[in-house]
């Protein structure tokens, strides 16, 4: 039987609808949350992004700041915005996208960044409450999405072994520290393959839940996951299609249509994992404004 679909659109669509009722329950209470986001350069994938998450704030009753900055802008200039943005009361969440240009420092702008308004949870005091596991820190928004999409399917993690292919700060890590919570929706036993893994595929086929984060696309195949495994695709490559309208498709990190004949549950791309993100970077806007009443 083919792998069931987990709609990322339809949950995000839910999630985000409790927060709509949320931030309007807070403005009546006279806090209206706000999100900035700093883009740094011109990337095309960036700006969609950024743009998306602006919507997103209109659509949710979540203010917003966008502030663009040139390709070739300097290191003073962001630590500039950010400063601002740290005292701008308004502002609860601030988010610069990433990846910036290469003269830009990330991890000093990262850790200039009010840790309270940090929303992505890349600050190393945020990072470092997520491995203790401290109540009401932020998670990050992507692998907290993947958290909340396995609720949704009511797949619990407890004593299953979750693979994590990638080890990336934003997403790989912090997932395996999400993952391994003595936590409801988390207990699980996790193992994180990577670049330098020797016989990869021996560890994804042990998964009961596998997921993709490695930036590569359709880099797992069929033959690389148990039968019946729950598969959650990160990944969302750009790859050159002639004969798409834009001249290239998005892909996942996973081989979808080998993977649909062994999964038992699977995330598409687009509209899985991608969804979920920008949702769950609503939800902790509302959480930094809440920290306000
Ligand atoms: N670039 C890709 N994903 C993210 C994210 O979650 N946060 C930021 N700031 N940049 C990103």
């Amino acid at each position: 039987m083919p792998a069931t679909l987990i709609d990322g659109k339809a949950i995000a669509a839910e999630v985000n609808a409790a927060t709509a009722a949320e931030v309007a329950e807070l403005a009546a209470r006279g806090i209206q949350p706000g999100l900035a986001v700093v883009l740094i350069g011109d990337d095309p994938a960036s700006q969609v992004y950024v743009n998306t998450k602006v919507r997103k704030c209109a659509e949710l009753g979540i203010h917003s700041v966008r502030r663009v900055l040139s390709a070739d802008a300097t290191m003073a200039e962001v630590l500039a915005v950010v400063a601002e943005l740290n005292a701008d009361p308004a502002v609860h969440g601030i988010l610069v996208q990433s990846p910036p240009p290469p003269q830009i420092d990330e991890a000093a702008i990262i850790a200039a960044i009010d840790p309270n308004k940090d929303v992505d949870c890349f600050h190393p005091v945020n990072v470092g409450k997520l491995l203790i596991g401290e109540p009401g820190g932020f998670a990050p928004c992507t692998p907290r999405g993947v958290l909340v999409l396995l609720e949704h399917c009511g797949v619990d993690p407890a004593g299953k072994h979750v693979v994590v292919v990638g080890r990336s700060n934003i997403v790989g890590k912090p997932l395996v520290a999400l993952f391994l919570q003595k936590a409801k929706g988390a207990n699980a036993t996790v193992t994180c393959v990577h670049s330098a893994t020797v016989d990869l595929a021996e560890h994804t086929r042990r998964a009961d839940i596998l997921v993709a984060a490695i930036g590569k696309p359709e880099y797992i195949r069929g033959d690389m996951i148990k039968p019946g495994a729950v598969v959650i695709d990160v990944g969302i490559n750009r790859v050159r299609d002639e004969s798409a309208p834009r001249g290239y498709r998005l892909v996942g990190d996973v081989h979808f249509e080998e993977a649909s004949r062994v999964a038992s549950l699977l995330t598409p791309v687009p509209g899985g994992v991608g969804p979920m993100t920008i949702a769950m970077l609503m939800r902790n806007t509302l959480q930094a404004a809440r920290r306000n009443l």
